[in-house]
């Protein structure tokens, strides 16, 4: 595979703050607004359907209750997930990135307990959703089982490590992972991590980023690509490129 041309500005959650969140109403106003990334996080319904929402439950974001992974599909499907806006599944979300020329940045979400069966099901379907594309998506999870299933089922999708810090073994996990990209916290970022990066040629990502000089200090730092809600502050500066380096 080719280097991977990583978009700078990654829309967080579909469209940040500025549409309900992990919906595609906020995928179609990224792109709109100049984005070239969308970050959203997928988890399985009781059904076993990839959907895209955040929580391990329902109150936050939707106006159902309980938990997402005892939620049938007819019941989730029937919820508002913000303005009138259904909760997306997952193919849906990859068909739409795929129409507006985004890359996709999948946050493997599990509940706690189907890590496995959520990054099986999430492979499969996204090696024959991008099948052919040139730009495939980008892979991501806190979940190491995860990132080790969706490696095993789907190894030419680019995995990134999601942490809140990185650990002090970071580059050995990417390694074990053969993951192309470190994803942290910007506030927990440290310039040991993105000195070694940085010698190891690994893309460090880091969310999430609301303010543009943090953006840019972060960038100055060695940061790849910035995680941020706040699109209106980005929107005109989003064309920018790096490069993901593949290869773990
Ligand atoms: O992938 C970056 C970021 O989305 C991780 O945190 O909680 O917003 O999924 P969270
Ligand atoms: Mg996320």
């Amino acid at each position: 595979m080719q280097p991977f041309p990583l978009p700078r500005w990654i829309a967080h959650r579909g469209g940040g703050s500025l549409a309900p969140e992990n919906t595609l109403a906020g995928i179609r106003l990224a792109a709109r607004m100049g984005f070239r990334a969308v970050e959203f996080d997928v988890m399985l319904t009781a059904d076993g359907t990839p959907v895209l929402i955040h929580d391990e439950t329902l109150e936050r974001t939707t106006n159902g209750t309980g938990r997402v992974c005892d939620a049938s599909d007819a019941a989730i499907f029937a919820l508002d997930a913000g303005g009138g806006e259904p909760v997306p599944r997952f193919d849906q979300a990859a068909a739409l990135c795929r129409e507006l020329g985004l890359l996709a940045n999948v946050e493997i979400k599990p509940a706690a307990g189907h890590e496995i069966a959520t990054a099986e099901v999430v492979a499969r379907m996204a090696r024959t959703l991008w099948r052919g594309d040139e730009l495939p998506p980008l892979f991501s999870s806190f979940s190491l089982a995860a990132l080790r299933v969706a490696h095993d089922v789907a190894p030419d999708i680019p995995r990134g490590v999601l942490w809140e810090e990185a650990p002090a073994d970071w580059r050995s996990v990417l390694h074990d992972l053969q993951a192309a990209s470190l994803h942290c916290n910007a506030t927990l970022l440290t310039d040991a991590v993105l000195d070694e990066a940085r010698e190891h040629g690994i893309s460090v990502l880091a969310y999430t980023v609301n303010e543009p000089e943090r953006a840019h200090a972060l960038f100055a730092r060695g940061v790849s690509a910035v995680f941020t809600d706040r699109l209106d502050l980005f929107s005109g500066d989003t064309t920018a490129y790096d490069c993901l380096q593949l290869g773990g």
